[in-house]
């Protein structure tokens, strides 16, 4: 799913395609989401992959239990920083993430790996 989504990147700035697939269980029921990443001329605006699997997630079924990403990209690039703690936000404590580059080479990693110390703090 990642790899497809990659197909349907929007990076005429980076030339940087990134796709990501989900994993998640909401409702006890086991399902999958996946985005790309959109720039935008004013590139700040730009949306990572990641963060759009997530929030259109979220966006259909409310609060998610993620349970695993998949990134594909060209070079097997892991998560940015923010999207480390938009997964975390969702994240069960052994969420994997696995990164695959074109020729689908997979790494694997935990959460834990890319943000050992993520930012926390009470439950609202
Ligand atoms: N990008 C992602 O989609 N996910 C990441 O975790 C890192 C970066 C995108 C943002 C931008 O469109 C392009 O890759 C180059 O930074």
């Amino acid at each position: 799913m990642a790899i497809e989504a990659r197909r349907n990147a929007y990076c005429p700035y980076s030339r940087y395609a990134v796709g990501a697939s989900i994993g998640f269980h909401v409702d006890g029921q086991e399902r999958t989401a996946a985005g790309c990443n959109v720039e935008n001329v004013s590139f700040g605006l730009s949306i990572c992959a990641e963060r759009n699997a997530i929030f259109r997630a979220v966006a259909d079924c409310g609060r998610i239990e993620l349970r695993s990403v998949v990134v594909a990209t060209q070079d097997g690039g892991t998560p940015c920083g923010a999207c480390l703690q938009v997964i975390h936000e969702f994240a069960v404590s052994n969420c994997a993430i696995w990164c695959v580059n074109e020729n689908q080479d997979v790494r694997a990693y935990s959460l834990h790996d890319l943000l050992p110390a993520a930012f926390a703090t009470r439950e609202f």
